[in-house]
């Protein structure tokens, strides 16, 4: 039995190797290299919501490739099928995740899949890339469900317009190489990053040059790609969740980064304000001599501890 079983097994490839594995009885006739049961998607399908999910699921998915049920991962995407069962190594997908085909996939990494990650998936692929049986357990609903009313906006409501949004230019190694001006949005720490100068001030839209980017107050207006910009319903959620704190996905509003430098860009009008934002202006500040009401404005300064935005240079642009 072994010895045919053995045979089936080098003519037959995967399937066979998929059925050895279904028992135990029947691995251990298989040998020992196939002892281990072959997963199905029940038990790869949390790795694709956690890793993968933000881009990969829904109407806009990333390359049109969904990653959020066994039928669309099979589809594959706008270039076609990602998956080739019984072949991960000609498998898109697996060489996405192994960086063999660039840009590495997930996007937002690193950190990368972890090689036991990277193995499961691939144990998946050359395992027939089986579903689950029917009525086994299901994806978990992938991150970026809306807040809830009352709940307070946090990256994680956030995250998701990010990474589908945005992502593909401000992460290193993507689109254009380098993050434009250093600036990351593929994590809280890399959004609210305050090195150079913060671009989001927890508690103060006005003050944060993203919300600017976004509305077009601020040129080039941004998804830089755009149009299509983001819809009046993202922009707003961006808007509360700066409001609300800038918070983490651990729901932790952030603190205001006190002496923090900005660089704003938006319409000067009386006050002096920046659109609605009040500016505080005093000896300290240079203001050049073409600076002038209802004209596009920079604002170069800092933040202080109450999040005011003080003047150190305005100029014309
Ligand atoms: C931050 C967003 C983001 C995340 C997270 C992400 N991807 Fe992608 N993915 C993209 C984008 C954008 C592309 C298109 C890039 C390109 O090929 O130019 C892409 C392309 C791909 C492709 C190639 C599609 C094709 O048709 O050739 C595969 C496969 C893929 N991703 C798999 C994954 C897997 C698996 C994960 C999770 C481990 C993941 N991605 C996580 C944004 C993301
Ligand atoms: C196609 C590439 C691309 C995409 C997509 C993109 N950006 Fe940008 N972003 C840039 C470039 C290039 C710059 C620098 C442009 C300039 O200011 O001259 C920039 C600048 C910015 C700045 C100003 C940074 C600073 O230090 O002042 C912010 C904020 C920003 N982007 C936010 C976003 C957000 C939010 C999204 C998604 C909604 C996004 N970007 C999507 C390319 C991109």
């Amino acid at each position: 039995m072994v010895s045919g079983v053995m045979t089936a097994r080098l003519d037959v490839g995967w399937r066979e190797r998929a059925r050895c594995a279904a028992r135990v009885v029947v691995a251990l006739a298989c040998g020992a290299v196939h002892a281990q049961p072959v997963p199905t998607y029940a038990e790869v399908a949390p790795l694709f919501a956690q890793r993968c999910g933000v881009c990969h699921s829904g109407a806009q998915a990333a390359a049109s490739l969904r990653l959020d049920s066994h039928e669309s991962i099979m589809a594959g995407g706008a270039k076609g099928p990602v998956v080739k069962p019984g072949d991960a190594a000609n498998s898109e997908l697996i060489r996405r995740v192994k960086g063999q085909t660039l840009p590495r996939m997930p996007m937002t990494g690193p950190p990368w899949l972890d090689s036991a990650e990277v193995l499961l998936l691939a144990r998946w692929v050359d395992g027939g890339a089986r579903p689950g049986r029917p009525g086994s357990a299901a994806a978990p609903p992938a991150p970026g469900a809306a807040p809830l009313a009352g709940e307070p906006v946090t990256w994680f409501h956030v995250a998701p317009v990010f990474a589908r949004r945005c992502a593909r230019c401000h992460t290193d190694g993507g689109s254009m190489g380098s993050a434009p001006e250093g600036y990351r949005l593929t994590s809280h720490a890399g959004a609210l990053d305050a090195a150079d100068r913060v671009r989001v001030v927890p508690g103060q839209p006005q003050a944060s040059e993203l919300l600017r980017r976004i509305r077009g107050q601020s040129l080039p207006r941004m998804p830089m790609d755009g149009p299509p910009y983001l819809s009046d319903a993202e922009v707003s959620l961006i808007e509360r969740w700066i409001e609300q704190g800038s918070r983490g996905a651990d729901g932790q509003p952030a603190s205001v980064p006190a002496g923090a430098k900005v660089r704003l860009h938006g319409t000067l009008q009386p006050g002096p304000r920046l659109d609605a934002l009040p500016l505080v202006i005093g000896p300290w500040s240079r203001v050049d001599k073409d600076v002038s009401l209802g004209r596009r404005t920079q604002v170069r300064g800092h933040v202080d501890g109450d999040g005011r935005v003080v003047v150190e240079r305005l100029r014309d642009r």
